[in-house]
């Protein structure tokens, strides 16, 4: 399968998924129409999926049930969805092009926008834990599992990152510390505990454990590194979003602490390093050295 494939594999499922099915506007017990209408606005707006596609990718390396993951991986595009609407707040990164579309808060105010990346979040731990209640005979796995996507999207995963961000952009703190500490917050915990989830699910050892987190680290700081170098020399066509922002606000990026140069060295060698943490599984893991491949010079 290619990313391709688990891809739409996860769209099909979205659109499926029970809880954020649209209801009447003043149905009593049901969601609002308007809820609906703003977390698909920006659930469907495309995205390359790529943290639910590598979930998937992984159970199946590890002989896991693709079906059964299916919805923890639909709970982490979720939850990474909620993440971009905030992320692109007036108070965040103030953005307003998202996805090749308007940010949601520009269509639907920043207050329904807030709203809609809170139900979005809520959505995805409804959707895990009625996952979990479906596989009650393996419920401990689930368990496990949904521990490590709330870890990563946490206070010391994402959302840590996050404000860190925020706060060196506002302080203008510009030292490499900080930069790691961002950037493996923001970014790399939403590959790396995804990852072990996938492992959880399969009921993987402690060295499934280490060698998916050592992958998800190397694989989620090279996308921040290139997602900073994009911000320079990529296109808006292809990127979706507005770019030249980070120097423009100010922003510690990998770009503005090592320059293009150091970026691209700074890739290549996590490169090496993604490649050297799968390579225990051999062809097994051809997805995961492809996809890091193709991450190295990527336009969108
Ligand atoms: C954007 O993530 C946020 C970053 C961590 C740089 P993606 O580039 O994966 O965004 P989508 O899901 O494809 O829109
Ligand atoms: C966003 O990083 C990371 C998260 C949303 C958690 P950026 O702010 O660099 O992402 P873009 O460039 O807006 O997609
Ligand atoms: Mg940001
Ligand atoms: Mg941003
Ligand atoms: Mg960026």
């Amino acid at each position: 399968m290619t990313l391709n494939d688990w891809a739409e594999r996860v769209n099909r499922r979205l659109g499926e998924i029970p809880s954020i099915v649209p209801e009447g506007e003043y149905a009593i017990g049901g969601m609002p129409g308007l809820l609906s209408r703003s977390m698909r606005y920006s659930l469907e707006a495309g995205g390359k999926r790529l943290r639910p596609s590598m979930l998937l990718a992984a159970v199946e390396m590890l002989g896991g049930d693709t079906d059964a993951a299916l919805d923890i991986a639909c709970a982490v595009e979720m939850i990474h969805t909620y993440s971009l609407i905030h992320d692109d707040l007036p108070g965040m990164d103030d953005d307003t092009l998202r996805r090749g579309r308007p940010t949601n808060h520009v269509v639907f105010g920043v207050g329904q926008a807030i709203l809609a990346g809170d139900g979005l979040l809520n959505c995805a731990f409804e959707t895990m834990l009625a996952c979990a209640c479906e596989h009650a005979d393996r419920a401990a796995d689930y368990l496990l599992a949904i521990r490590e996507i709330a870890t990563g999207a946490g206070v010391t995963g994402m959302i840590g990152g996050q404000v860190m961000d925020l706060f060196c952009e506002k302080a203008k703190v510009s030292n490499t510390s900080a930069l790691e500490y961002i950037q493996y917050g923001k970014t790399a915990c939403m590959f790396i505990y995804p990852l072990r989830a996938a492992a959880r699910l399969c009921g993987a050892n402690e060295d499934d454990l280490n060698a998916l987190t050592a992958y998800g680290r190397a694989f989620g700081l090279l996308f921040q590194a290139t997602d900073d170098l994009l911000d320079v020399t990529g296109t808006t066509g292809d990127m979706g979003k507005t770019l030249g922002k980070d120097a423009e606000s100010g922003k510690l990026t990998c770009v503005s602490a090592y320059g293009l140069e150091g970026t691209k060295a700074l890739v290549e060698r996590l490169h090496r390093e993604a490649l050297d943490a799968i390579a225990p599984y051999g062809e097994r893991a051809a997805f995961f050295r492809d996809l890091v491949d193709s991450m190295v010079n990527r336009t969108k």
